[in-house]
């Protein structure tokens, strides 16, 4: 959004379109942080279901399109809408505001196709959005990152054709697994240990895996256990290259970041031994284990670590680090133990319907926290005086931490 060059008599004022034009825009951002957020309602709604249990509303549609809804009406929209707000253009809001609408559609009466062709829109829209990026300074993260969304628009066109969901869990994946990756490398670039050889062997990995999920749609055998290698290799270039195994020793916010994030990584491993021990998996314990490593214990984990640093960029609010944060993440990881490592792959149905609910509990503990630190506003250091400078107390905040995601 552009303003208009003042008159001369103006100069020196700001122009009024300015100063009105910023929370208007972050008004539109919130509507479709919002609809994210009606969406991650309806999906846990439709895991009660999933679950077998009793959930405040009950819809067969919740149950059916759980995953979709969870992975582009709720993930999808809030990792687009911050792709948008760093390319600065206003048509690339187009892309999450068809991705929130395609949630809110799923949730409608109106026909399964309206929802999904409004995922498939988006997810489309999200190649050009990387192409702006890319003219603007190419780099192996963008390419990385641009594989992940081919991966995600694959999804949503094939669901649209009528591929069932368990067919499409491995593009569903790396859509956001590659997404992050992406960026886990932009910052991985400070290290020393990432050269060009290292951004290559990464690329090299993302473009392995992409093949992988073709591969395991028309010949599952072989395409399972080749992306169970691939997501051990992708594990593995994270454990070495990435920040957080250095900034698990600060303190702070650095340190929340680097355990949630290295938290993740290792369900990562879960989900890589289970597609490449036992190949194929397309229900039962076995499908909610790698299932779950991938998306609640990989990308909700992740959530958790970036929304320190990626909410204030969208919504312009600081959101600062409380300890307390950590509560819901240990949750989130114990209650994930319990429902896969030992409900799953013990056949307990009980520990997964508990640790299933739990999850539920951890999610939502971890929205309400962080509304609740956005809205208290900067904690006082324990140590400052009253008057102490202003700049003492953000140095945990978005903009000045080491793992700050790069845009
Ligand atoms: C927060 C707690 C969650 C619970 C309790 C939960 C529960 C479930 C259950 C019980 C299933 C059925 C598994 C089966 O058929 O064996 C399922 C499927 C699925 N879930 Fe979740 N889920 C949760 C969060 C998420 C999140 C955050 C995502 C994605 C970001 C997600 C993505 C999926 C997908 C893609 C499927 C497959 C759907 C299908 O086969 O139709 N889930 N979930």
């Amino acid at each position: 959004m552009r303003s208009s060059t003042p008159a001369p008599q103006d100069a020196g004022r700001p122009a009024r379109s300015t100063v009105t034009a910023a929370p208007r825009r972050t008004v539109g951002r919130l509507i479709l942080l919002l609809a994210g957020g009606i969406s991650l309602l309806a999906g846990l709604d439709g895991a009660l279901l999933l679950l077998g249990l009793s959930a405040p509303v009950v819809s067969s549609r919740l149950a059916d399109v759980h995953g979709p809804l969870m992975v582009f009406g709720f993930v999808g929209t809030v990792v687009v809408l911050e792709r948008a707000v760093a390319i600065r253009r206003r048509w690339a809001f187009l892309a999450p505001a068809l991705l929130g609408a395609g949630g809110l559609a799923l949730l409608s009466p109106l026909p399964l196709p309206v929802g999904q062709l409004a995922f498939v829109a988006g997810s489309a829209l999200l190649l050009p959005i990387y192409r702006v990026i890319w003219r603007r300074a190419p780099s192996t993260s963008t390419a990385v990152q641009a594989l992940g969304a081919l991966l995600g628009l694959m999804a949503t066109v094939l669901w649209v054709g009528g591929v069932p969901t368990p067919r499409l869990i491995p593009a569903m994946s790396l859509y956001l697994v590659l997404t992050i990756a992406g960026e886990r490398l932009e910052l991985a670039r400070i290290s020393p240990s990432v050269d060009d050889r290292a951004e290559a062997r990464l690329l090299g990995v993302s473009l392995a895996m992409v093949a992988g999920v073709v591969v395991a749609l028309f010949w599952p055998p072989i395409g399972y256990p080749l992306l169970g290698i691939g997501m051990l290799a992708l594990v593995a270039w994270l454990f070495r290259h990435d920040v957080a195994t250095r900034l698990i020793r600060s303190r702070g916010l650095p340190r929340y970041m680097a355990a949630c994030l290295l938290a993740g990584y290792g369900w990562l491993v879960v989900a890589g031994a289970s597609w490449l021990i036992l190949g194929p998996i397309f229900s039962g314990p076995a499908y909610d284990a790698v299932l779950h490593s991938i998306f609640l214990g990989f990308v909700v984990s992740m959530i958790m670590a970036h929304a320190p640093t990626i909410l204030p960029a969208v919504l312009r609010r600081p959101l600062p680090y409380r300890p307390v944060m950590y509560g819901p993440a240990v949750l989130l990881h114990v209650s994930l133990l319990a429902r896969i490592l030992l409900g799953d792959a013990h056949g307990l149905a009980g520990l997964v319907e508990w640790g299933g609910v739990v999850n539920i509990v951890a999610v939502l503990s971890f929205v309400v926290v962080a509304v609740a630190s956005v809205l208290l506003g900067m904690p006082r250091p324990p140590s400052a005086e009253p008057s102490a400078p202003r700049s003492t107390t953000t140095s945990t905040s978005a903009s000045t931490t080491a793992l700050d995601v790069p845009r």
